[in-house]
C-alpha cells in the first residue's frame, strides 16, 4: 500500500520466472493483451523506461509514469520521474483523485523487484513455457511464506494464442 492506495503487480511469466528477452516478450498471447487491458485500463501504471521502449508509446486510458535515472529522458503523453519512490506517490495522488483501483506495476523485472516489498497482490500469467534464462529477465522469487494463491483461472486458448496460461492472483499473506 502507498498511502492507502493498493499497489498491484500484472506480469505474465513463463514456468521458470522468463518475463522477457531482447528488450520484448518471450511469447505471443493475444489473450493475455486482453487481460492485461482489463486489468489496468483507468489505472495509473508504473513502468520501467526500458519497458516504456518495448511499448512504444504511452497505453491510452491510463496515466502512464515511467521511471529513469536519465533527467534528459522525455516523451510525449508519460509522466517521467526520477525514483520508483516518486512513482508511487504520484501513481497513489492520481489514483486518489481518479478513484482507481489502484497503482498498477506493469514492469519490466527491474521495476517489479524493486517495487516488491509494497506490492500488495500479484496478476500473475502463468505461461506454460519455460524459455531459456540466459540472457533474459526473471520475475523475481515470490517466497511461499510471503505469498498465498488466492484465484486460479483456467486460460483460454485461442490460435492467437502461443502457450497455454492459467489467470492466477497472488496475495501478499
Ligand atoms: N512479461 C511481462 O509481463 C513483462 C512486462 C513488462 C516488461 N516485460 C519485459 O521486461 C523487459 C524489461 O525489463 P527490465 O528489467 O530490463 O527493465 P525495466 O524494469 O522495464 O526498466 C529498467 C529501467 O527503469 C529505470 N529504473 C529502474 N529502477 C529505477 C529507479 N529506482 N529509479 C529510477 N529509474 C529506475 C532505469 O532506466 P534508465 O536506464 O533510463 O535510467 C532502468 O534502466 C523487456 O524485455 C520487456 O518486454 C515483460
Amino acid at each position: 500500500m502507498i498511502d492507502g492506495v493498493e499497489v498491484f503487480a500484472v506480469v505474465a511469466a513463463a514456468t521458470n520466472r522468463v518475463i522477457g528477452r531482447n528488450g520484448g516478450l518471450p511469447w505471443r498471447i493475444s489473450s493475455d493483451l486482453k487481460h492485461f487491458k482489463r486489468l489496468t485500463m483507468g489505472c495509473p501504471i508504473v513502468m520501467g523506461r526500458k519497458t516504456f521502449a518495448s511499448i512504444g508509446k504511452p497505453l491510452p486510458g491510463r496515466t502512464n509514469i515511467v521511471v529513469t535515472r536519465d533527467a534528459d529522458f522525455a516523451a510525449d503523453g508519460v509522466v517521467v520521474v526520477g525514483s520508483l519512490e516518486a512513482a508511487l506517490a504520484e501513481g497513489a495522488r492520481m489514483a486518489r483523485e481518479t478513484g482507481a483501483a489502484g497503482i498498477a506495476l506493469v514492469g519490466g523485472g527491474d521495476v517489479y523487484a524493486q517495487a516488491l516489498p509494497v506490492t500488495d497482490r500479484i496478476e500473475l500469467t502463468e505461461v506454460r513455457l519455460a524459455p531459456d534464462p540466459a540472457g533474459a529477465v526473471l520475475f523475481p522469487e515470490l517466497p511461499a511464506a510471503d505469498w498465498v494463491e488466492v484465484a486460479r483461472i483456467r486460460g483460454e486458448r485461442t490460435d492467437r494464442d502461443e502457450a497455454d496460461f492459467d489467470f492466477v492472483t497472488l496475495r501478499r499473506r
